[in-house]
């Protein structure tokens, strides 16, 4: 039975100039890894956290990623003080860029994200995102997810904190853009694997990384070169 205490609503609103801060268990990326992406290759490929938080999601993605570059708005102490909708962003600049974004921003994380991952964009939404003839319109039809990945248990996510006995009436999913993908989008379901993929520590704050300073910005003069180069792949994106 569900504990409605801690529910968190599918009709959950935030208020406009709300952050939207509801970390990720760390169960639910290492879901993305372990049963939609695959961790082949991963350690030599860079990854963007841009709305880090306080590095719930990143840690996990440092698990698998061999660099994993981390930034939010607001100052958690964890990644670098960035608004990702504004800072200038290279081209190419992250092989992978994953996150879970403020919901109400959630198209233009990903439209911002396109461009700047050479291999694909992963973000964790509601799964009411897929719904609107908006987003249909503006992101969905013209930028095809490879893939939807659904949860079938449910992912509980409570406000500025993580609480493990949290429930929830919401289900969440990853949605998946892979460069070079054209056509259908597939559809995932991700198994039942919480208890599979939680780790000792899971719940506890994360410490800062090392590489928490390193972030996507300006361009320098070698990525302006290596951007005019890739820029016939732009295309694959229709940016
Ligand atoms: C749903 S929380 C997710 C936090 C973290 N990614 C995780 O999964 O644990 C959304 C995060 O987006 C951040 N955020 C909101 N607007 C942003 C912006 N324009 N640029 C960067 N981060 C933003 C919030 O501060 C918040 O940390």
């Amino acid at each position: 039975m569900q504990n409605t205490s801690h529910a968190v609503m599918a009709q959950r609103t935030e208020a406009k100039d709300s952050l939207d801060d509801f970390p990720t268990p760390p169960w639910a990326t290492r879901a993305l890894i372990e049963h939609v992406v695959g961790a082949g290759g991963l350690r030599q490929q860079i990854c963007l956290e841009p709305a880090c938080g306080a590095g719930h999601m990143a840690k996990v993605l440092a698990e698998y990623f061999g660099d994993v570059r981390c930034s939010d708005v607001h100052d958690y102490r964890y990644g670098a003080v960035k608004d990702f909708l504004k800072k200038p962003l290279a081209i190419n600049s992250a092989d992978w860029v994953i996150t879970n974004p403020p919901f109400r921003l959630a198209e233009e994380f990903v439209l911002r994200s396109l461009p700047v991952a050479r291999k694909g964009v992963a973000i964790l939404a509601r799964t009411v995102f897929l719904e609107s003839v908006g987003r249909y319109d503006r992101l969905f039809q013209k930028h095809p997810p490879a893939k939807f990945a659904q949860f079938t248990e449910r992912v509980p996510m409570v406000k500025g904190r993580l609480d493990r006995k949290a429930s929830t009436a919401t289900g969440y999913g990853w949605l998946v853009w892979e460069k070079g993908h054209s056509g259908q989008t597939q559809l995932v379901w991700i198994p039942q694997c919480r208890k599979a993929l939680e780790r000792g520590g899971d719940y506890e704050l994360p410490a800062p990384p090392v590489a928490a300073l390193k972030t996507v910005t300006a361009p320098t003069a070698g990525v302006r070169r290596e951007a005019r180069a890739n820029k016939a792949q732009e295309s694959l994106f229709g940016m």
